[in-house]
């Protein structure tokens, strides 16, 4: 089923998400939904409490369009160790229609559970480090705008704050 996805500012993508404890058929079908939900907006990446659920569940699929799809469902992500620098271009789909260059590690190694309730461990870079760093910072209420300089998230938050109107107006 495809869900709702939450945007900014709605203060839902701010609170921070509790570990999931057990493996249930609920939190199956939530990763499912999430990965319907992220395939149809399409985006390539979308962590739980986007829809509104606050548990430590993310999907993420970094593939190419010309290529066969390639999901990821990670359950309690967590980051053991990042190194390097990447500074590259983001965008989000609680934040429609805007995109900004962000500071993260170029390589990380993430520990995380799969559907299974098997421990896992992706060791990645690029596109799905960063994909990553941004779906696990959602789980702790942390959107990519909130590493932007404080100038540039002022600028963006007037920006962001005009652009809801337009559309209101619009609509
Ligand atoms: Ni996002």
């Amino acid at each position: 089923m495809i869900r709702t996805i939450l945007t900014y500012p709605n203060p839902e993508l701010k609170k921070k998400s509790a570990p999931v404890t057990i493996i249930t058929d609920k939190i199956r079908e939530l990763a499912r939904d999430m990965a319907e939900t992220m395939y149809d907006a399409p985006g390539v990446g979308l962590a739980a409490p986007q829809i509104g659920v606050h548990q430590r569940v993310i999907v993420i699929d970094v593939s190419p369009k010309d290529e066969p799809p390639n999901l990821i469902v990670a359950i309690n992500p967590e980051i053991v160790h990042a190194e390097g620098d990447s500074y590259e271009e983001e965008g989000c789909l609680s934040v429609p229609r805007y995109a900004a260059n962000v500071r993260r590690h170029a390589k990380v190694v993430v520990k995380a559970l799969d559907l299974e309730g098997e421990e896992v461990t992706f060791q990645v870079d690029g596109l799905l480090a960063i994909a990553f760093q941004h779906e696990i910072d959602h789980l702790d209420g942390t959107l990519f705008v909130d590493h932007l300089s404080p100038l540039k998230k002022d600028i963006f938050r007037k920006k962001y704050r005009h652009m809801v109107e337009e559309a209101r107006v619009g609509a």
